[in-house]
């Protein structure tokens, strides 16, 4: 418990200490820590939220009161689909000449830059730090999301994209490795450590993430899809950034208006490499955060009969999309 304490103080701590003025962060570390202990469901729209900080109250908060800046970049995404790999690139592309910006970013994760942490105060905060162009993230289905506001105050959104049967994996490993409290919370049934188990779960929208309770990620997908085309979104595919990781972020630069050099490019292919990100990540070591970072993997953990359901789905869900996942390399 004091560890946990500690390690939401000195996250946040680390961070404020670079802005001026900033507020009192106590009482963010206060709700995350609660959150922690005892989360609590909240709603919005029907969308449930539970555990790990998330709250609907925020999500409402944000949608009607919070404004970004002109050229924030939100990456949006159904978590475990290369949300971190796409921030990373983007934190490198606006900042990769700036040691102090990037020793500030460096350590921003779920607590500090997703939208639907936390409570309000995060927000006065993140405008207080020495930053003219914020990298943040969200995991909510588009309908609790306004186009409308981030469009108009000149912000950028990129929505991440990989094959279900890998980020089912992924998502598994991950969350058998998160600091939870499972007893005496609905986090067991919702996380459950099994991984027959959590296959059910996962895939029948039983996890509270900010869904409608049955929806799952290729609802989540269908609520992006019509935004494919907005003047200030960008859909970045997970294995297309594996096969051919300059093309994909000379076309990341080209939507953030980011002039780089062939060279610089090189630098930033070679920074954003799994090996060189999970060596600079290595605080979330424990957590399995950076496992494989690999287009296949499925094929180790799926049953056939777990990867035909899969199939079956896609199929039902997205068979009125363009969307074909790849699903080995
Ligand atoms: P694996 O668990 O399959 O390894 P998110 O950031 O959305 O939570 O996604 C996490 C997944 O992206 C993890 O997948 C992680 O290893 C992978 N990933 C992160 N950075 C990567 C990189 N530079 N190259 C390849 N995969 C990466």
């Amino acid at each position: 418990m004091d560890g946990m304490k500690e390690w939401y103080y000195q996250s946040f701590k680390e961070i404020s200490d670079f802005g001026k003025n900033v507020p009192n962060i106590q009482p963010l570390v206060d709700y995350f820590v609660e959150s922690a202990i005892q989360p609590k469901l909240t709603e919005w729209k029907g969308h449930k939220v539970y555990g790990f900080g998330f709250n609907a109250d925020t999500i409402k908060w944000v949608y009607d009161n919070w404004t970004p800046w002109q050229n924030d970049v939100i990456v949006a995404s159904f978590p475990k689909t290369g949300t971190t790999w796409v921030r990373h690139i983007v934190r490198l592309l606006y900042f990769r000449h700036d040691e102090k910006l990037m020793k500030m970013t460096g350590g921003m994760a779920m607590p500090h830059i997703y939208l639907e942490t936390g409570i309000p105060l995060k927000f006065e905060l993140l405008d207080k730090l020495p930053w003219d162009r914020k990298v943040l993230s969200t995991h909510v289905p588009a309908a609790l999301f306004n186009f409308e506001k981030i469009r108009s105050a000149g912000a950028k959104v990129i929505y991440t994209i990989r094959n279900p049967k890998d980020q089912l994996v992924s998502w598994h490993k991950m969350m058998a490795n998160v600091p939870m409290n499972r007893e005496g919370t609905d986090l067991k049934h919702q996380y459950p450590l099994e991984w027959e188990k959590y296959f059910d779960v996962a895939i029948s929208g039983k996890q509270q993430m900010t869904n409608i309770e049955g929806e799952y990620y290729m609802e989540h997908l269908l609520s992006w899809y019509p935004h494919r085309n907005d003047e200030n979104v960008l859909f970045v595919v997970f294995e297309d950034l594996k096969k051919d990781p300059l093309k994909e972020i000379r076309r990341i630069a080209k939507f953030l208006d980011v002039k780089i050099s062939e060279d610089d490019l090189l630098k930033v292919a070679e920074s954003s490499s799994f090996v060189s990100m999970k060596k600079e990540y290595h605080w979330t070591d424990k957590m399995k955060f950076f496992r494989k970072g690999e287009v296949g993997d499925w094929k180790n953990h799926f049953t056939v009969a777990q990867s035909e359901k899969v199939d079956a789905l896609v199929e039902e869900k997205l068979a009125e999309t363009d969307i074909k996942f790849t699903y080995e390399l």
